[in-house]
């Protein structure tokens, strides 16, 4: 009876501890499961909250600074309240951080990859004399994209609010008229708010850029897909204009790459903000120039 009821009290105890270490186990790998996933959904997303509403609190910035029925007092308030709702998330160094994070963790989008890619693939330090090095202009440049490139690339990278020590505080539409072999605006002409100033940058480029010179643009995907006022045909119409030619592109999921080559001079055209898409489902991208 004795040996028994011990002999069972062991097997209940065997039994016991062994619920126990499975228990432990399932909670250990839910707890494992539970503290994987989420932290890297929850902060890209916050990353991409940031920048959305970076943006959009830019554009409302935008069209209230142009709206002619409000009251020039009015219009200063209500432009300092949007600019305080900018700080509050962290203003454009939060912003700054966020595209920054969402680069390195969506490692398929990389703008210098992609154009360091195309220079080999096409070849474009073949005509250079030994040692001559290719201009790049990288404007809204994050980091020194092309520092590891130094013996083939002199890059200057430039961000109205630098994030890194290599790269130099400057304003592309105020640079002078300097000659680069290759200008890169990798999600730049989007971040611009004023769809004038938008067209003052592609304006720009021409005066930047060598005869045969590249240009390189990244826009999002929808500013041409879906956008009331901009379609392809009509983007390249206007890069057209301005002397580019389509060299190569590729489209991502959510990213529109191209790179453009200056083969003409620029004949001057106006392209006005014109209704292409009709219905509600489009954005307000624009282009004015
Ligand atoms: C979305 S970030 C682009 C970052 C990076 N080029 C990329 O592809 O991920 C846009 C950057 O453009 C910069 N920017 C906007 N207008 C500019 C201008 N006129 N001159 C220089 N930088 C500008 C902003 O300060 C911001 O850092």
């Amino acid at each position: 009876m004795a040996d028994g009821s011990s002999s069972s009290y062991r097997n209940i105890l065997t039994k016991h501890c062994e619920t126990q270490r499975r228990d432990k186990n399932t909670k250990a790998k839910k707890k494992r499961k539970k503290s994987k996933k989420p932290v890297v959904e929850i902060s890209s997303r916050k990353d991409r909250r940031i920048i959305t509403e970076y943006h959009t609190l830019n554009k409302t910035i935008d069209s209230v600074r142009k709206n002619p029925s409000i009251h020039k007092e009015d219009k200063a308030a209500q432009i300092a309240l949007l600019e305080a709702k900018k700080e509050k998330i962290g203003g454009i160094n939060a912003y700054q951080k966020a595209s920054k994070l969402g680069e390195a963790r969506h490692g398929s989008f990389n703008t210098a990859k992609w154009v360091l890619k195309q220079l080999r693939a096409h070849n474009v330090c073949a005509n250079r004399t030994e040692g001559e090095k290719l201009r790049v202009l990288d404007v809204g440049a994050l980091d020194d994209n092309y520092k590891k490139h130094s013996k083939w690339i002199q890059c200057t990278p430039i961000d109205l609010n630098p994030q890194s020590n290599d790269v130099v505080k400057a304003d592309f539409l105020k640079l002078d008229h300097k000659e680069y072999d290759v200008v890169i605006l990798s999600l730049v002409v989007n971040f611009e708010g004023d769809i004038r100033k938008r067209g003052d940058m592609l304006r720009k480029c021409p005066k930047l850029i060598v005869d045969q010179g590249y240009l390189v643009i990244v826009l999002p995907l929808p500013c041409l897909d879906n956008s009331r006022y901009l379609n392809e045909e009509l983007f390249l119409s206007m890069m057209e204009s301005l002397g580019f030619e389509v060299f190569t592109r590729r489209s991502s999921k959510k990213l529109s790459f191209f790179m453009f080559r200056r083969t003409r001079q620029v004949q001057v055209k106006s392209f006005p903000k014109k209704i292409l898409r009709k219905g509600g489902n489009h954005n307000n991208f624009a282009i004015v120039l």
